[in-house]
Parts: structure tokens; C-alpha cells; sequence
């Protein structure tokens, strides 16, 4: 019996649904707010689940000025850490790329994206504006027309939402892109031969910059959330259980994978959280169909060397919410249709830069010692270029918005 069409429903209406509850789905909520359009948030989780996820922790400047805008801010600029600069190191020694001295005077943010969410959380909250979690059977309907709908289940209760666009911000394993059908879109995918087994731990940082390491043992990286919390990333074969590493063999590696002193200074202890995540470069064309509208996580995926997924959900969102905001102020719908040439533009470049980054630091297992020699022939490049590593600097703090406009 199809239950879902007898029971009764409880019908919503709204302009804007957005579906997931992650960054990208808070801070377009938060954005739309500021604007003065109407938004609900349909999220399948429950708040202390989404909270639970750990994720890179690198802020760019059009982040922070999207989160300033967003009325965000302040506990990441009283928090967060502002670096100036970031380490590679090859062949047992680094080398520091001066990011302010190389791009004009910018700078990255390193603040975790836990904080951020928490920070759009509490935000969406003081608004009282509604938020639906834990919300089962979300599905989308109708978004080739201008009136679609949301449909979902909570506490047992049928709901709809009716509005003139939905948001789809429900990650790479959401129901909105999953919804298209097959012709309309194109994906486009590359899975790395590796993961990354991250840990994270209350013991003060090893260095007071970030260290991207490569290493004939595989790639490591030393990052942070403060002064007293470390986050260390390990490169593992995908076919490495968690299980399997405990916390002294982590450390034990990440210094066999560290220059002789960062290894003599690195602070061990206890692991908060430890997991392995896949690496995978994924985008999806194009990024609207009708009235669905993909952005963050739903429409491409970056693997994590150099940190720009949230920075990437971040921008999406500032172009969405103009082009909402130009539909009801300005009556114009040019926002709208140019949205996901808009989103590419930036979602490739940066897929490029975080490919190419990800290519030059770790081990691939299929291209033997020649390949780890011209890593390093190209990491010697790099820092000894003028060229080199303003290219590598200006990417790092990210392209500007209009790039190439
Ligand atoms: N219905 C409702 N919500 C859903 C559904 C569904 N069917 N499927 C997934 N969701 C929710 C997830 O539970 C999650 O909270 O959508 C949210 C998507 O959040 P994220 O995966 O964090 O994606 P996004 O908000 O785009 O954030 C991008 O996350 O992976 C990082 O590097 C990435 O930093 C970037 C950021
Ligand atoms: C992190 O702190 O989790 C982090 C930082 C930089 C990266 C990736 C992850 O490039």
C-alpha cells in the first residue's frame, strides 16, 4: 500500500527549500536571510551528527569576507588562526612559501570547518527561522517547472514544501543530484589510488604553519585547529583499516615522514579521532536543471591537498544567493541562468590546482622511483622560481572571485 499518498500531509510554502543542512546549505540560508528571502532547510541528520564530521580547516579570504557577510564572523576572526605562509618539504628539508610577500598581501584563515558549522548553526538558531532535522524520505519533485517541491517524513508525518527554487546543498551522496536524470547531466571523475588517514589530537601543533610533506614513504600533512589541537594526515593505501592503526604506529610514521627536527620537535599523545577518507576530484555538469540548483559537495568534490571543498561551497553560494536575490529584488533572472557557468568557471580552476597539488605530493604506487624524482625536480622548481611560487601562493589563497572576467 503507498502509505506516503493516503496519510495526510502538512503542506509548507516558502521561496527558496534548501536541502542539507552542511555549510553550504547554513550559509545559504543565513545569506538569503540577510537578503530578505524566505528559506526552510530540510536536513536528514540530526545536528550533533552533522557537527561530528571533521573536514579541512583553510579559509580564504572570499570565505571570510562570505562569513563576515553572513553575520558569522566574529568568532572566527577571535579564534582563528590568520597564516601568512605554508611549508613543503622534500628530500628531509623545508622550504616556506611566503603567501603575503607573494600574492600582494593575502593571507589564509585556518579555522575547522566544525567551528564554521557550529558558528552558521548557532546563527540559523538566533533567527528562529525554521530548520528541519532529522528528516527521512526527502525527495524532490517537479524542479522542471517553476513550482517544485520538497516531500519528507519526521516523527512519521508527511510534509510538503511548495517554493519557486530548490537549493540542492545535501553533499555528494544527497537526493538532488541523484534525482536528475541520467542524460541531463555529465560527471566527471578521477579516484586517487590512496587515502588519507587523519588524526587529531590536543597536543600543541609541531610547527606554527602548515607542513606539506612529501616523502618517498607517501605524503604527510601537520596541520592544526589552535594552539593546543593538531590535525596530522597520513597517506595509507585504501585497502588500510582504521582499525589497524593505532596511535603510537601513526606517530611513529608521521616522523619517518618529517624533517629531522619537525620529527625531534613533534608533540605526541592521544587521538581524539582518527579515520581514513578516499581522495577523489569530481564535478558535475552542468550545476541547475530547471529549478534545482547544486552547490557545494552536491555538484563536485576536490580531494583535500590545499583545502578548497568548503572554499568552493562557499563561493557557489555567494552566486546563488545573488541570483535569488536579483530574481525577487530586481525581477531579473540573469543570475539564474548564468549560475552554473558562473560555478564551473571557479569549481574547475580550483579542481585543477587541487589535482595538480595532490598529484605533485604524494605517492602514486604505478610510477615507481622516476616519479618521486620529478616531484622533487618539480618541488626544487618551485621554490626557486619567482614564477613558480607565486603560481603556487596565489592559488593557495585562492582566485579571486571575477579571475579572469
Ligand atoms: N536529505 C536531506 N539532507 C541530506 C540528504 C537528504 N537526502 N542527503 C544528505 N543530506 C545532508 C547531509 O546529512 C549533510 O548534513 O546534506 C548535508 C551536506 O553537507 P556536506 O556533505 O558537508 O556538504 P556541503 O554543505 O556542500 O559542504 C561542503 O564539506 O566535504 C566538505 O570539503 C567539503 O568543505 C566542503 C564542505
Ligand atoms: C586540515 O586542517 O584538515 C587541512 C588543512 C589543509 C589541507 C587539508 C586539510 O590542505
Amino acid at each position: 500500500m503507498n502509505t506516503a499518498s493516503t496519510a495526510p500531509q502538512t503542506q509548507h510554502r516558502t521561496q527558496v527549500c534548501i536541502v542539507g543542512a552542511g555549510p553550504s546549505g547554513l550559509l545559504l540560508g543565513q545569506l538569503l536571510h540577510k537578503a530578505g528571502v524566505d528559506a526552510i532547510i530540510v536536513e536528514r541528520q540530526s545536528p550533533e551528527y552533522v557537527l561530528g564530521r571533521i573536514r579541512a580547516g583553510v579559509l580564504e579570504q572570499v570565505t571570510m569576507d562570505l562569513l563576515d557577510e553572513a553575520g558569522v564572523g566574529q568568532r572566527m576572526h577571535a579564534e582563528g588562526l590568520v597564516h601568512t605562509g605554508f611549508d613543503m618539504l622534500f628530500k628531509g628539508e623545508r622550504h616556506r612559501i611566503d603567501l603575503h610577500s607573494m600574492t600582494g598581501g593575502k593571507q589564509v584563515m585556518v579555522y575547522g570547518q566544525t567551528e564554521v558549522t557550529r558558528d552558521l548553526m548557532d546563527a540559523r538558531q538566533a533567527t528562529g527561522l525554521p530548520t528541519v532535522y532529522e528528516a527521512s524520505d526527502v525527495a524532490i519533485h517537479d524542479f522542471d517547472t517553476a513550482s517544485p517541491k520538497v516531500t519528507y517524513t519526521k516523527d512519521g508525518h508527511a510534509h510538503t514544501i511548495s517554493c519557486d527554487f530548490i537549493a540542492g546543498c545535501d553533499g555528494f551522496h544527497g537526493v538532488c543530484r541523484a534525482s536528475v536524470p541520467k542524460q541531463s547531466i555529465t560527471e566527471f571523475e578521477k579516484v586517487y589510488p590512496f587515502g588519507w588517514l587523519g588524526l587529531l589530537s590536543d597536543t600543541p601543533p609541531v610547527h606554527h604553519e602548515l607542513i606539506y610533506a612529501n616523502s618517498p614513504r607517501g605524503f604527510a600533512l601537520c596541520s592544526q585547529r589552535s594552539h593546543t589541537r593538531s590535525r596530522y594526515y597520513l597517506q595509507v593505501p585504501l585497502t588500510d583499516k582504521v582499525e589497524q592503526w593505532s596511535d603510537d604506529a601513526f606517530w611513529a610514521e608521521l616522523r619517518l615522514r618529517l624533517d629531522p627536527q619537525a620529527a625531534q620537535t613533534l608533540v605526541t599523545g592521544a587521538s581524539i579521532e582518527k579515520s581514513i577518507a578516499p581522495l577523489r576530484s569530481f564535478v558535475t555538469e552542468p550545476m541547475r536543471f530547471g529549478s534545482l540548483f547544486l552547490a557545494g559537495d552536491a555538484a563536485h568534490i576536490v580531494p583535500p591537498t590545499g583545502a578548497k571543498g568548503l572554499n568552493l561551497a562557499a563561493s557557489d553560494v555567494k552566486y546563488l544567493c545573488s541570483a535569488f536575490t536579483e530574481f525577487y529584488k530586481d525581477h531579473s533572472r540573469t543570475g539564474v541562468d548564468h549560475y552554473s557557468e558562473r560555478c564551473l568557471r571557479r569549481v574547475w580552476r580550483a579542481s585543477r590546482f587541487s589535482w595538480w597539488f595532490t598529484s605533485l605530493m604524494h605517492r602514486f604506487p604505478d610510477n615507481g622511483e622516476i616519479g618521486q624524482k620529478l616531484q622533487e625536480a618539480e618541488l626544487d622548481y618551485l621554490i626557486h622560481s619567482e614564477a613558480g611560487s607565486r603560481s603556487v601562493a596565489e592559488n593557495y589563497v585562492g582566485l579571486p572571485l571575477n579571475f579572469g572576467e
